[in-house]
């Protein structure tokens, strides 16, 4: 039943009684989407119970899928005892929307409820995730079960293939660890693919034949993974999200915390196979995933892929394209050691958030980051709210890539390029959920839109961009 007619027909069976008179609609309308955060007791293996938090009672919270520029409601429940927030990474929303405590979003206290409203875009592959604190607790925050797949739907969709899986990496029970250096970094226990241990799920089915479409999350806190589906090659077309100049194939695929791949695998290997982490170490501690064609059975096989290197530069365009910026902005990422078995703090430009300077962006300009890795970790670095494209790759002038996360190696240059187009306080930090808590962050803001007056403009923008209005919104416009 369409909300329309349920009104209409509560009305006409509530008709001649004395509370006939109900609240306008925008008070009652229902929320597209519901998400309760709650904690979750999830067997990822039989007798394998991870104790977590998710959304929705699921490890990966429910898929949303919605068409691109249509409005979208979404009710957010805590029922936890911690405050939460919810981001919606890679979608360019305002600020309020955006669900970032440092630009300016709502925390939402225990036993609260929170409505997000927003137009998402751009159509693609995005995602949600908790943008909460966690610091020393490693159960909290991204190490929890919190995430889920937003796939937004392009208006005009190709769909040159057969079926279509969403697919999400995941590592439980983190520690902390010894890292070469001597600083800590997080280690885990145990690896899913969608909440399960590799033989413990249900398996991917597939047929001879079928191109199937495979949309992978690293929805890992801090770990970088390599996946690769024996017997088969991947032809990656999408990188978070948006398509890649060269689609290429390769034998495995590599995603930083954060990064998402569109890869399309033709099924013409029939047996049963295993898609899983590269390395063996994490594939045992249970990424992976067993993908079975129909009438195949047996063992699910495992051949490790040829490739070890992962270069971003063959599925980028030729750097010709590439428009010159207005302003280049130098950003130095360094560690701060802090004695054996402390986590290192992080810095940009020598100062580690809340302390980083505020970088004053100014609209319609076109901005260079400078991404100067000066440090011996590689850094998954996300731009909030915006859409960049690759610059330079260590030295190498590259164009067309477009991505709102980038790997930069130990010790290497990148840049990435980017149109401040979306007025309002925006996060850049590492997504390594260790590094952005202990300092690796920096807020950019846009010139002329002072602190009140982004909050009234990004709220009078969801006004008009939406049919359902909440508490408080109309009123400030
Ligand atoms: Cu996906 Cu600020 O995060
Ligand atoms: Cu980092």
């Amino acid at each position: 039943m369409k909300r329309r007619t349920f009104i209409l027909q509560a009305g006409a069976a509530f008709a001649g009684a004395t509370f006939a008179s109900v609240a306008p609609e925008w008070a009652v309308t229902e929320a597209d989407v519901k998400l309760e955060i709650a904690p979750l007791n999830l067997e990822i293996a039989p007798g394998k119970v991870v104790h977590t938090v998710a959304y929705n009672g699921q490890v990966p919270g429910p898929l949303i899928r919605w068409p691109e520029g249509k409005p979208i409601a979404i009710d957010v429940f805590n029922r936890t005892a911690i405050p939460e927030i919810v981001h919606w990474h890679g979608l360019w929303i305002p600020s309020a929307m955006d669900g970032s405590a440092e630009e300016g979003g709502t925390m939402i206290s225990p036993n609260a409820q929170f409505r997000y409203l927003f137009t998402p875009q751009p159509a693609g592959f995005r995602w949600y995730h908790t943008h909460a604190f966690a610091g020393h607790d490693l159960k909290r925050s991204t190490y929890t079960g919190q995430f889920g797949c937003f796939y937004i739907e392009p208006k005009g969709d190709a769909g040159t293939y057969d079926q279509e899986i969403f697919l999400t990496l995941h590592d439980w029970n983190a520690y902390m660890a010894g890292s070469g250096d001597s600083s800590m970094e997080a280690a885990y226990e145990y690896g899913t693919i969608d909440g399960r241990m590799l033989g413990f799920g249900d398996p991917l089915r597939v047929r001879e034949g079928q191109r199937v479409l495979l949309h992978i999350l690293n929805a890992s806190a801090s770990l970088v993974h390599w996946l690769g589906l024996a017997g088969h090659e991947m032809t990656v077309v999408a990188m978070d999200g948006n398509a890649v100049p060269t689609a290429k194939r390769v034998h495995a695929i590599r995603l930083g915390p954060a990064e998402r791949i569109d890869a399309v695998v033709t099924m013409d290997q029939p047996g049963v196979w295993i898609l899983g982490e590269t390395r063996d170490q994490l594939r045992k501690a249970g990424m992976g995933i067993v993908v079975e064609y129909a009438n195949q059975q047996g063992k699910p096989k495992w051949i490790e892929p040829p490739e070890t290197a992962w270069d971003y530069r063959p599925f980028a365009g030729a750097p010709t394209a590439t428009r010159e910026p207005d302003e280049i902005i130098p950003l130095r990422f360094e560690s701060k050691f802090h004695g054996q078995g402390a986590f290192d703090s992080w810095t940009i430009n020598g100062k580690s958030y809340p302390h980083t300077d505020t970088i004053m962006l100014r609209q319609g300009q076109r901005y260079r980051l400078q991404l100067i890795n000066h440090s011996t970790d590689d850094h998954p670095l996300h731009l909030h709210r915006h859409s960049f494209e690759v610059t330079m790759l260590d030295g190498t002038p590259v164009s067309g890539l477009s991505k709102d996360v980038l790997v930069v190696p130990a010790n290497t240059t990148s840049e990435v390029d980017f149109t401040a187009n979306n007025p309002g306080a925006t996060l850049f930090h590492c997504h390594n959920q260790t590094h952005m808590d202990f300092g690796f962050m920096v807020l950019f803001r846009y010139a002329g839109f002072g602190r009140l007056r982004q909050i009234f403009n990004t709220q009078c923008g969801i006004k008009q961009n939406s049919e359902v209005r909440s508490q408080g919104v109309a009123r400030l416009c």
